[in-house]
């Protein structure tokens, strides 16, 4: 190597440098100049040149980059040429540095840009009100009732839905093998458990957890083996109703529960008994009151009789408040039974008591 080729090369060396990256930065040239064109750049398009211009950047000016190899090869220029190299490698870096920020900017400018046309709001536009929710027809008669009752001086109970045959069945004087018990078939599981059949399982509980004298209801979902049809479900509602008390005759219960009714369908209801079976009471009475529609003349809705039948009722059975340890000779009770879904499917004149549980918004919607 001559030495006039020692001192050419780093001049070489940089104007190569110059020359790749000059190639390199062609397809950014348009995004530089006075008048840059970044028309048809979408957001993700911007923002990957953005990615790969810093990557030119690092390539070209970088520790690493030919630019910054050939300025530490100074020594190897003749000491009379080092001013003008210096100079030369200078104006490089300074041109490269100007093509590079230049084109970033007016990037960086376009980014900023199509995000604020992206996340511009128009405030003027009318709000999305979220639907708003209500209380569903079920909720709509059970509260009805509840404000009823608890005006009467009855508590409100709450209890589980999954029970033993005790609870459901032997503490209501339903013995195994009873023929009440397949009328009430439910669901069981593997350990012995069962659905509750009937909400007058929380009669117990709630003398085994107050003692007596206890008033109260237990408004609850209830699960039978029935084939769903417009007047049955295997999933329904029942309120019960529970008075036992010292001296409480069976003029308690017919009051009480005429009393509900006027207070439900209108003071002019009028209440009767029949008299019936129920294992758990003696005796025992089904009530029906006049038809709210027709006032008993006679319509659709009472099938023509007048009366609607609602429920079951009668004096607590000595053994029921034998099994919760209450001695019949001294305390006495009324209990009744009724249920919730078939009230509202009356009153709201569903053919249907199934529209209760499909839970479709166009038929709820329609309620309160
Ligand atoms: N548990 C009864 C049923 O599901 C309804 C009933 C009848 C409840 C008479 C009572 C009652 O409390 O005294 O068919």
């Amino acid at each position: 190597m001559t030495d006039s080729e020692k001192d050419q090369e780093p001049t070489q060396q940089v104007e190569a440098a110059r020359k790749a990256f000059e190639q390199e930065f062609g397809r950014f040239a348009r995004f530089t100049g006075p008048s840059p064109d970044l028309s048809g750049l979408n957001l993700e398009e911007a923002i990957a040149e953005q990615r790969s211009l810093a990557e030119l950047r690092t390539r070209h000016l970088g520790k690493k980059s030919a630019l910054s190899a050939s300025k530490k090869s100074i020594g190897r220029v003749a000491p009379e040429l080092r001013a003008s190299f210096g100079q030369l490698v200078q104006s490089i870096e300074g041109t490269l540095t100007y093509a590079l920020d230049e084109a970033e900017q007016n990037l960086k400018n376009c980014i900023d840009d199509e995000r604020t046309t992206l996340e511009s709001i128009d405030v003027t536009l009318p709000g999305r009100r979220p639907r708003r929710g209500h209380r569903h027809p079920i909720t709509l008669v059970r509260e009805r009732l509840e404000d009823i009752f608890v005006a009467l001086g009855y508590a409100i109970e709450d209890d589980r839905e999954i029970e033993t045959d005790f609870y459901n069945f032997d503490a209501l004087n339903i013995p195994e093998n009873h023929p009440a018990r397949s009328s009430q078939d439910t669901f069981y599981t593997k350990e012995g458990f069962a659905l509750r059949s009937q909400t007058s399982t929380v009669q117990i509980h709630a003398m085994q957890r107050r003692g007596v004298p206890v008033r109260m209801i237990a408004p609850g979902r209830v699960f039978r083996r029935d084939t769903p049809d417009p007047t049955h479900n295997p999933m329904f509602f029942q309120v019960e109703g529970l008075c036992v008390d010292r001296g409480i005759t069976m003029a308690h219960l017919k009051g009480t529960v005429a009393e509900f009714l006027r207070r439900m369908f209108g003071a002019d209801t009028k209440t009767r008994f029949r008299p019936s079976y129920f294992p758990f009471t003696e005796p025992s009475a089904e009530f029906d009151f006049s038809c709210f529609k027709c006032k008993g003349a006679g319509c659709r809705i009472c099938k023509n009789s007048g009366w609607i039948e609602l429920g079951g009722s009668g004096m607590v059975h000595p053994n029921v408040l034998r099994a919760v340890g209450v001695d019949p000779g001294e305390f006495s009770g009324f209990a009744f039974g009724f249920g919730i879904d078939r009230m509202c499917a009356l009153m709201y004149e569903l053919d249907d008591i199934r529209l209760l549980f499909e839970n479709d918004v166009r038929f709820l919607e329609q309620f309160e």
